[in-house]
This record gives structure tokens, C-alpha cells and sequence, in this order.
């Protein structure tokens, strides 16, 4: 089996910080109310989980899957939903769960593909974002951290499909 050393850029210990202070704001935002929570597939699965765990109001799960992404680093540019949520949006409070806005063109194409199921509101939940990358100006309302402009992977993120079950976010480095 080949062997993997990425290194370390953000420790498993850092993002469960960072997550309950995500949802410590999110609990307090959202008080009294119910969610409907949108795990974007593949690569929120990870944080999607760990924060959810952290939320202490009535959550209703749900996934959505876009394509956006070659196998590779770049974006093909053109986005569209593989698997839709499976409940209907109208005059829910949604909080999408991402794992990262680099250019910023997936969320927006899925913040304005929500926004005509007529919602009640929608945030945004990020762990990561490049704002060196950052192409179109999107809302997120909790941001887990602000990265350079490396690519990572780990914690949920894919380089070709690898690297997803790691516990930490991690940058390749020469030797892998
Ligand atoms: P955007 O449309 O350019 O904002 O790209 C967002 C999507 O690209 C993310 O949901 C990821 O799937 C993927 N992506 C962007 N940067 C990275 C990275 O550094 N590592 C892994 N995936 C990334």
C-alpha cells in the first residue's frame, strides 16, 4: 500500500474548535427555529457531520450533489445538480454546508438554483475559503478558516478522489 504524508495545515484539534464556535452562533441565530441542513457532496460530509453534532435545534438532513470539478485542481466551470435535496425548500430556514469556496462559482450557481424553491432564508456554512481565488462575491455566514492559495486536501476534500478520510486538513508536498 502506498504511503501518504501530506502535511499538516489545519489539526483535527483546530477544526473541532472551530466548529463549536460554528455552531454555537448558528444555535444562537437559528433559536426556536427548525433546519433544514444541505450537505454538499462529497466533500462537507465530514465537517457536515461534526457539525451537526454540535447543533442543538430540530435539523432535517439533507444532500446535494454538484459536478463542477474534473478529477483534477481546476474547475470545468459549469455546474450542475447530479442528486437534488429531497424535500421541498418553501419557507424553510436552509443552511448549505460546504467544504470550500475557492472561486466561488459552485455556490453561487447553487445559492441562485435555491433561491427560486423559495425559502423562508438561507446561510452559508463554509469550512474553508481562498479568498486570493475568489472570483464571485459569496455570502458565507460561518466560515470555518481563511486559506492561502494551496491545494488541500483531507477532513472531506479530494484530490482525485483520494485523501478524504483523513482527519485534518493537509497539503501535498513533494514527496507524495
Ligand atoms: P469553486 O466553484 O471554484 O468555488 O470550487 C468549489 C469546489 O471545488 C469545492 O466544493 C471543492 O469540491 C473543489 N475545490 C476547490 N478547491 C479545492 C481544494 O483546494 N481542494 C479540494 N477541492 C477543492
Amino acid at each position: 500500500m502506498e504511503q501518504i504524508n501530506p502535511d499538516v495545515l489545519i489539526s483535527e484539534d483546530d477544526i473541532s474548535l472551530r466548529i463549536n464556535a460554528l455552531a454555537k452562533a448558528i444555535n444562537e441565530d437559528f433559536s426556536g427555529e427548525e433546519l433544514v441542513v444541505i450537505c454538499v457532496l462529497k466533500g462537507a460530509f465530514m465537517f457536515c457531520s461534526d457539525l451537526i453534532k454540535k447543533i442543538e435545534l430540530p435539523v432535517r438532513l439533507e444532500f446535494i450533489q454538484l459536478s463542477s470539478y474534473g478529477d483534477g485542481m481546476t474547475s470545468t466551470g459549469n455546474v450542475k445538480i447530479e442528486m437534488d435535496v429531497s424535500t421541498t425548500l418553501k419557507d424553510k430556514n436552509v443552511l448549505i454546508v460546504e467544504d470550500i469556496v475557492d472561486t466561488g462559482l459552485t455556490i453561487t450557481t447553487l445559492l441562485k438554483m435555491l433561491e427560486i424553491r423559495d425559502p423562508k432564508q438561507v446561510k452559508l456554512a463554509s469550512l474553508l475559503f481562498k479568498p486570493s481565488r475568489n472570483k464571485h462575491k459569496v455570502p458565507i455566514d460561518y466560515l470555518g478558516f481563511e486559506i492561502e492559495d494551496k491545494f488541500v486536501i483531507g477532513y472531506g476534500l479530494d484530490y482525485a478522489g483520494r485523501y478524504r478520510e483523513l482527519p485534518y486538513i493537509g497539503v501535498l508536498n513533494a514527496g507524495n
